[in-house]
């Protein structure tokens, strides 16, 4: 099916009557650490749909989950002061000039909040009357049901759907069907915010990309990529990778050992050896930086390395960089400066020591000023914030570039070739 026609079906904020009614909004603010904000990026991208919703007089239950509090292997759950909602709640409350309420609930040491006997009737009338702004709840996660199975999960399920009269998704970066995700549009009239709407129409320019398109994967984890990463390579003209994906590709092209680089992921990368024979889509990265400590970089242990000069047989030390001399070949620049769109999911070096060669990626890419430039995940975001703020910035405001809040998210949806393969995203189509 044509994936445009399926844009139709989804239910948007836009056409729903919300006005004076009580709204569940789930966003994605996963960005406190230790009680800190690290970046408030993926906060003030929802800033849209809470002027949408205030604007038709709705009155808004924000949610979102920070961190991992649930131990995989215990099932406990652990509310953590650091995992908080509440720095969020006073940013958006500076930001806005309102005020939120952050109720709170019994915590149980180990299952998190259990209870769910509290109704919100005093938040609900104190913003249905206007005095307060919105109601923020807490980490999503702090719930026992949100991602267990079962009666506990029916039962957050129905508590969630009896405090409001519409549910609002928002969330593009949590694609996993949780019940403030997933279960919960199933219970109340439900619909996409604008961010996540405007997250699905940019993904369309990667899944159905002007070219040249290039695709651009770096970074740690080689298992949970390489599944998208065959299908970028079907859909990409051309393909540059970083990080320890490209130590892996190496390694699986060349045979070598090469430090850091598991044998079961040297295995996996040898489908994609195979695929790189016929068509060669994947940039050699000739220029790589060595390192004989896994981690910081150490006077006198650390040089740049030709892939050339690598000795068949002999161990290869850590590879924690591509050198900005791999960017300046003739051939690597051409192909990024003639590309029509380009998808960056990349840190290229062990940060933040080995910053080089992803400072020299995103002023190349900055420089091709007509591509649609598409970035996506926390870490590249970040990375392209400390290292280049002058292109973050302009990246803000130009058309051309779009920052994805949600990096797993865009990932997904190019494994499974739409964005409406995502199950939140599902659970809001008619
Ligand atoms: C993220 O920051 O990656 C998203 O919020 C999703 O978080 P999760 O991977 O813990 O579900
Ligand atoms: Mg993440």
């Amino acid at each position: 099916m044509d994936s445009r026609r399926q844009v139709l079906r989804l239910r948007v904020l836009q056409e729903m009557d919300i006005t004076g009614k009580v709204l569940l909004l789930r966003v994605d603010h996963n960005v406190v650490k230790k009680g800190k904000i690290n970046d408030p990026y993926r906060i003030d991208a929802t800033l849209g749909t809470l002027y949408a919703i205030a604007e038709k007089g709705g009155r808004p239950i924000l949610m979102t989950h920070i961190g991992r509090p649930k131990d995989k292997k215990t099932g406990k759950i652990r509310c953590d002061e650091g995992d908080s909602v509440i720095p969020i709640a006073r940013y958006i409350e500076k930001k806005l000039r309102i005020k939120i309420l952050v109720p709170s609930f019994p915590v149980d040491p180990d299952a998190g909040i259990v209870t769910l006997d509290n109704t919100l009737g005093d938040e609900i009338k104190a913003v249905t009357t206007g005095q307060a702004g919105m109601i923020y709840l807490p980490n999503t996660r702090w719930f026992q049901g949100e991602q267990s199975k079962g009666p506990d999960r029916d039962k957050f399920t129905r508590w969630l759907a009896s405090l409001a009269d519409v549910f609002v998704n928002d969330a593009f970066g949590s694609w996993q069907p949780d019940v403030s995700t997933y279960d919960i549009a199933k219970q109340l009239p439900s619909c996409a915010g604008i961010l996540l709407q405007k997250e699905i129409e940019n993904l369309h320019a990667v899944l159905e990309p002007q070219r040249p398109f290039v695709g651009i994967i770096a970074g740690a984890k080689y298992d949970t990529k390489l599944e998208p990463l065959k299908v970028l390579y079907e859909k990409a003209d051309h393909l540059i990778l970083g990080g320890l994906i490209y130590n892996t590709f190496i390694a699986a092209k060349t045979g070598l050992e090469i430090a850091g680089v598991s044998p079961e992921d040297k295995a996996l990368a040898k489908e994609l050896v195979v695929m790189d024979a016929k068509a060669k889509k994947i940039l050699q990265m000739p220029y790589l930086v060595e390192s004989e400590m896994p981690g910081e970089k150490a006077t006198g242990k650390f040089r740049t390395v030709k892939i050339d000069d690598f000795i068949e047989g002999k161990k290869v030390n850590y590879l924690l960089d591509v050198d900005p001399k791999s960017l300046e070949q003739e051939v690597v620049k051409e192909t990024i400066l003639s590309a029509k769109t380009i998808f960056v999911n990349a840190v290229m070096g062990l940060m933040p020591s080995f910053f080089e060669g992803s400072q020299a990626l995103y002023r190349l890419i900055a420089s091709n000023r007509s591509a649609m430039k598409l970035f996506g995940g926390g870490d590249t975001l970040q990375e392209l914030k400390n290292l280049c703020p002058g292109i973050y910035m302009s990246g803000l405001d130009d058309p051309n570039t779009y920052y994805f809040t949600g990096g797993g998210s865009v990932l997904t949806a190019i494994e499974q070739g739409s964005p409406y393969g995502l199950k939140p995203v599902q659970a809001l189509m008619q």
